[in-house]
């Protein structure tokens, strides 16, 4: 962990100063992040060298799919290109063109090579353009010769595991003329250490993911991400509480801890910690106000996060807990390490402790041999539980997964009728579940103006819902009661209460 003057993290300002002690007449250090921050002067003197011959700024155009890991991952990114020199923009004309990619389903990669075929013109008319490619797609196998066979305007490469050394790769691109023309590509297997520090931007100024822990070791048969992001590794806690300290004191009120599995946090650091002793200091924090965390794998969820949760101020009523099925069976195959039964039981046992908690779940249909039985289990378990809201997905074959070669694919018009069943169920009771909620007056963390209609802001309750009421920019990052007025099916109309 590098520390600032003070102890802390750094922030923004002590940034600056590190990278104006960096020495350029050297050759660049060993260590990181002190490497990266070597990188980045370099290219921020060439970046302020090329914006005078050009006589306008450098731009970034940064876009993200995927989960909140990517969010956040982006979140880096644009803050190594800020500290660079690149404003940020969502012109397909930009100097920098970055796509932050996802490949939990096939449609995903998809979207990305469409993308790229239609940046080809763009390339044309601005030559100096880079355009690089990163995130979990970058990790599947044949996807890299693909792009090189392909899609020969991609400038720049890299994986899920060397995020952090994007300012070194980029740096070898812009500044080591011999590879002008050539495609630069860094690919990792695997994770080498978790770099701490580096510069990060966040979308708002009052929340921010915070990653706990990066990877997945649970090898769902369905599942590409245990390829892709690579082993379970931890952040230290310190590291984490340091993190959002320095957070809160720039602004920060809510935090979203962030792990493929959150609830098997601390397992592998040297002094084990638990995920609710996690959040228990977390909630120490002077100054946070809210904590959310996403996802909870139902087979490792513990008596005691539930305690936590139950005693918690802080800690949002809101839980994502996938099923991913309610067929026992399928569940087997999906190795999930769960039954039906086991699920409701503990949805039960979360409800006792948190009686107003706001659940949201995944649900995949058509898994290799889904019945019409297993399927009507998956209805059984979504009228129980009556989610507040379900991410409903169509299984997608990835090469690769034990799921991949199972026989008895479901024919997708059966998958399709499926979906379109469960889809409609599951809006129906979240329908319902937010009828129930008007009248009453939630605490409201304002995130933005609406930019569609003049004269609103919109924010969300602590257990996550969407309310729109009307109010002014002054408002935005504040807390405040508002009257649930009336329900629009997954958001609420409002008005602002005066507190008492
Ligand atoms: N097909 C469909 N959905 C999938 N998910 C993960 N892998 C697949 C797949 N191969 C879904 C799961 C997971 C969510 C992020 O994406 O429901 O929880
Ligand atoms: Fe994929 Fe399962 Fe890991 Fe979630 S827990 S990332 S579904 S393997």
């Amino acid at each position: 962990m590098m520390m600032g003057n003070t102890g802390e993290v750094m922030n923004r300002a002590e940034m600056e100063a590190r990278l104006a002690e960096v020495d350029l007449t050297l050759p660049p250090p060993e260590r990181e992040p002190e490497r990266q921050y070597y990188f980045i002067r370099r290219l921020r003197e060439w970046a302020d060298h090329r914006k005078e011959e050009l006589g306008r700024t450098l731009t970034a155009n940064i876009t993200t799919f995927g989960c909140q890991m990517n969010a956040r991952d982006s979140e880096k990114i644009q803050g190594i290109m800020q500290m660079i020199g690149y404003e940020e923009t969502d012109s397909n004309s930009a100097d920098f063109i970055l796509y932050n990619t996802c490949t939990v389903r096939e449609n995903a990669n998809l979207k990305v090579y469409g993308r790229l075929g239609q940046l080809k013109k763009e390339k044309q008319e601005n030559p100096d353009m880079v355009i690089a490619l990163c995130g979990c797609m970058m990790q599947e196998k044949g996807v890299v010769d693909k792009i090189r066979q392909s899609y020969r305007n991609v400038d720049l490469i890299f994986g899920t595991h060397n995020l952090y050394k994007l300012a070194e790769l980029l740096a070898v691109k812009l500044l080591d003329q011999p590879q002008r023309k050539k495609m630069v590509v860094d690919i990792w297997e695997d994770a080498a250490e978790i770099v701490e520090d580096l510069p990060k931007e966040r979308k708002y100024s009052f929340k921010s993911g915070v990653n706990i822990m990066f990877g997945c070791n649970n090898f769902c048969s369905y599942c590409i991400v245990p390829y892709v992001r690579g082993r379970e590794r931890s952040r230290e806690p310190e590291d984490i509480l340091e993190e959002i300290g320095s957070l809160v004191r720039d602004g920060v009120v809510e935090v979203m801890l962030l792990g493929q599995n959150v609830n098997s946090y601390g397992k592998n650091l040297k002094n084990p910690i638990s995920f609710g002793e996690l959040l228990r200091r977390v909630e120490r924090i002077e100054g946070l106000e809210r904590i959310r965390f996403m996802t909870s794998h139902p087979k490792d969820l513990s008596d005691e996060l539930i305690q936590v949760m139950g005693e918690s101020k802080k800690i949002c009523r809101q839980m994502h807990l996938p099923l991913q099925s309610g067929s026992s069976r399928l569940l087997q195959v999906m190795n999930r390490h769960y039954t039906k039964e086991e699920y409701l039981a503990l949805v039960d046992k979360i409800r006792r402790a948190v009686p107003d908690i706001a659940l949201t779940t995944d649900i995949i249909v058509g898994f290799p041999g889904e019945t019409e039985e297993d399927f009507a289990d998956t209805l059984d378990v979504v009228e129980r539980v009556r989610y507040d809201s379900a991410f409903t997905f169509l299984y997608s074959k990835r090469t690769g997964t034990p799921a991949a070669s199972m026989e008895e694919q479901v024919p997708q018009d059966v998958a399709k009728r499926r979906f379109d069943t469960l889809l409609s169920l599951v809006q129906k009771i979240s329908g319902e579940k937010t009828a129930q909620a008007v009248g009453t007056v939630q605490e409201v963390l304002v995130e933005e103006v609406n930019d569609q209609e003049e004269g609103l802001v919109t924010g969300r309750t602590s257990q996550n819902y969407l309310v729109h009421f009307p109010g002014d920019g002054s408002l935005v990052g504040r807390i405040v009661p508002v009257y649930l007025e009336e329900s629009k099916g997954f958001y609420f109309m409002g008005r602002k209460c005066v507190k008492k």
